[in-house]
């Protein structure tokens, strides 16, 4: 064959349907299939949503193109949101709406680094974040999080790596793979080191809508208008809306930042999907009361997870949060590739054995539970028990 980009053939194959092929051996001798791989609310979206999406997407005005950073009633809506979560002076003017989260990685990224340059990412990280990374040849250093630090950076750690002269440092709050939570104090300390160092601090806070309600701000980041001079956030509608196949996403950035971004979603994306950017202007307000429904609900999935942890005994639950545990295999368990295998093909449990989420992950286990109901989570314990 004649060749192929090397940036391309050094990124990693996508994890789920390798995870998901295993499953086909599995003959259902311990009852139904249980699919804890992908990161997806396991009810509908709102009826009214879809009422909403199929409404627009009926018109003709949405089949032709849209603003390239977004319709302006979602911008509007998505900084009012952001302005009240965050208890900070935010606006339309700083947001620009994309074609999924993901995407919104893969621009920011463009914007920041280019080929031969380096990213700080902390491990274990999202494996998509770093497969588009590696996509445009862009080096990720690896910055350890430990479970006895709560999969929290070590500012310290940070600080040193910083002088290896990364562009930017990637933090993912509610994380992925750990469910994982940050600090306040330590986001506000990474982007204090990022800032001395020269370095953007990209947040990828896609999970946020499942924070705990009534405390403090996720950080106090965008209370101070230097943050546009080197914060990027990014958001995710596919989680809290329930609409992952919609691709829908946003980049919170200064000007100077979002000026160079234009380029970026002109060529890559020229508008994000219309029909659903419109439904999603809508659903922004109308369903905050859904939203914090929905927050409860998978608040309740995480106590269950908690729970049925309990009666394992041999496996530590290092991490549990947002839609995710994170859990460690017993000593004599196999290691986690071919533990995730055999509990595939033997027990019908589909989940993702850490090594998919960066180096030092070889004894962990991401169990997506926001998937499926609390009656499913309780059968968990018995699946894995048979490792
Ligand atoms: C941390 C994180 N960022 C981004 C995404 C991607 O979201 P989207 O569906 O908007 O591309 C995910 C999805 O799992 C995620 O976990």
């Amino acid at each position: 064959m004649v060749p192929l980009s090397p940036h391309i053939r050094a990124t990693d194959a996508p994890p789920i349907p390798t995870a998901r092929a295993w499953a086909a051996a599995y003959d259902g001798r311990a009852g139904p299939p249980l699919d804890l791989t992908q990161a997806v609310p396991g009810y509908p979206p709102h009826p009214a949503l879809l009422a909403r999406l199929a409404e627009a997407a009926g018109r003709r005005a949405s089949a032709g193109y849209g603003p390239i950073d977004g319709e302006p009633a979602l911008r509007e809506a998505l900084a009012a949101d952001i302005a009240r979560a965050y208890d900070a002076p935010v606006g339309a003017g700083d947001v620009a709406i994309t074609a999924g989260g993901n995407l919104a990685f893969a621009m920011t990224m463009a914007v920041l680094a280019g080929p031969g340059d380096a990213v700080l990412l902390p491990t274990p990280w999202y494996f998509n974040h770093r497969m588009a990374l590696a996509m445009q040849g862009i080096r990720a250093i690896p910055l350890p999080c430990r479970a006895e630090d709560g999969f929290v950076p070590d500012p310290d750690r940070v600080a040193a790596l910083l002088r290896e002269g990364a562009r930017a440092m990637v933090l993912v709050s509610p994380n992925n793979p750990t469910g994982a939570t940050c600090p306040p104090a330590v986001i506000a300390r990474c982007a204090a080191l990022c800032r001395a160092a020269g370095a953007w601090l990209v947040l990828d806070e896609t999970y946020r809508d499942f924070l705990p309600a009534g405390e403090d701000p996720p950080h106090p980041l965008f209370r101070d208008p230097a943050w546009r001079e080197g914060v990027v956030q990014l958001y995710s509608f596919s989680k809290a809306y329930c609409v992952p196949g919609h691709r829908v996403g946003a980049i919170l950035a200064g000007p100077g930042f979002r000026a160079e971004l234009m380029k970026a979603l002109d060529t890559l994306q020229i508008c994000a999907p219309r029909a659903a950017q419109i439904a999603l202007a809508w659903a922004v307000e109308a369903l905050r009361g859904w939203r914090e429904e929905n927050r409860l609900l998978m608040a309740a999935r995480a106590a269950a997870f908690r729970r049925a942890a309990e009666r394992l005994p041999g496996w530590r639950l290092d991490a549990l949060g947002a839609y995710f545990a994170y859990l460690r295999l017993p000593e004599e368990a196999p290691g986690a590739m071919a533990a995730a295998e055999r509990l595939a093909v033997e027990r019908g449990l589909l989940c993702l054995p850490g090594p998919f989420f960066g180096p030092g992950q070889e004894r962990h286990l991401r169990l997506a539970f926001a998937n499926v109901e609390e009656a499913a989570i309780e059968a968990v314990p018995e699946r894995l028990a048979a490792l």
